[in-house]
């Protein structure tokens, strides 16, 4: 599992900046699904910051690994909480934004971002391909949205799935596994000591990491960025 450490969330900010000025140097078009949550939120300011002149923001369609029911205004929406760190400080047009549709109920919403994906996304063994796809993990290890509780969505056959937080009852739309590891390249933003445990796991293969969505990515494919914390319980 291929790792790369940092003392804190400003320099990996700044590694993941570097790399995707590679990525959007290598490519006409760059096919991005985002992860959600806090941790992208600094490396979103960072970007905004020292990147703005170094990617030509153009090139690349920004999609999510997965979205909160709720619209797009409400504190908890993935595309909020982007526009706020990133979309609102750079030249990126609407156009190059592919939101799930939180307003609609979820079963709607699920079925258009599906189309959404099947007409813009071009397929790799009749499975969308995305460039780079950007992943969070949780402190119960989940990723994207899907939980250990369903952890039948990751094998759907389907693009997208409705998915529910264990906790909060609260709808989701998320993409399944095929989707996440039939990308190009993925990258998990893991930072914070209250997901060291499940790191450990994961990377030692002990306790219940068969159990974690996280520990379904592809290895081979995946980059984990991480901080001092995360990791402060590998061997
Ligand atoms: C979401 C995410 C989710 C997130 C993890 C980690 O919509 O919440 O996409 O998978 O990446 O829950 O979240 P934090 O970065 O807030 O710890």
């Amino acid at each position: 599992m291929k790792k790369e450490i940092f003392k804190n969330k400003e320099e990996l900010s700044l590694y993941f900046g570097d790399l995707l000025v590679k990525l959007a140097n290598e490519k006409d078009v760059l096919n991005i699904a985002l992860s959600g949550g806090s941790t992208p939120q600094t490396i979103f300011d960072v970007l905004a910051k020292e990147y703005k002149d170094k990617i030509d923001w153009n090139k690349i369609n920004f999609y999510w690994g997965d979205e909160r029911i709720v619209p797009p205004t409400d504190a908890e929406s993935n595309y909020r909480m982007t526009k706020e760190h990133l979309f609102d400080k750079l030249p990126i047009k609407d156009e190059n934004i592919f939101r799930v549709k939180g307003e609609l109920s979820p079963e709607e919403a699920n079925a258009d971002y599906i189309n959404i994906i099947k007409e813009n996304i071009p397929s790799k063994n009749e499975v969308p391909v995305f460039d780079l796809m950007i992943l969070g993990m949780g402190d119960d290890g989940h990723t994207a949205s899907i939980f250990p509780h369903e952890m039948q969505l990751w094998d759907s056959e389907n693009i997208c799935e409705v998915a529910t937080h264990p906790i909060s009852g609260q709808k989701r739309v998320t993409l399944t596994g095929g989707v996440i590891n039939n990308s190009e390249q993925i990258i998990f933003l893991v930072t914070g000591s209250n997901k060291a445990e499940k790191v450990k796991e994961i990377f030692e293969k002990s306790g219940d990491h068969k159990t974690y969505p996280a520990f379904r990515v592809d290895s081979a494919k995946t980059l984990w960025l991480m901080d001092e914390e995360a990791i402060s319980l590998l061997k």
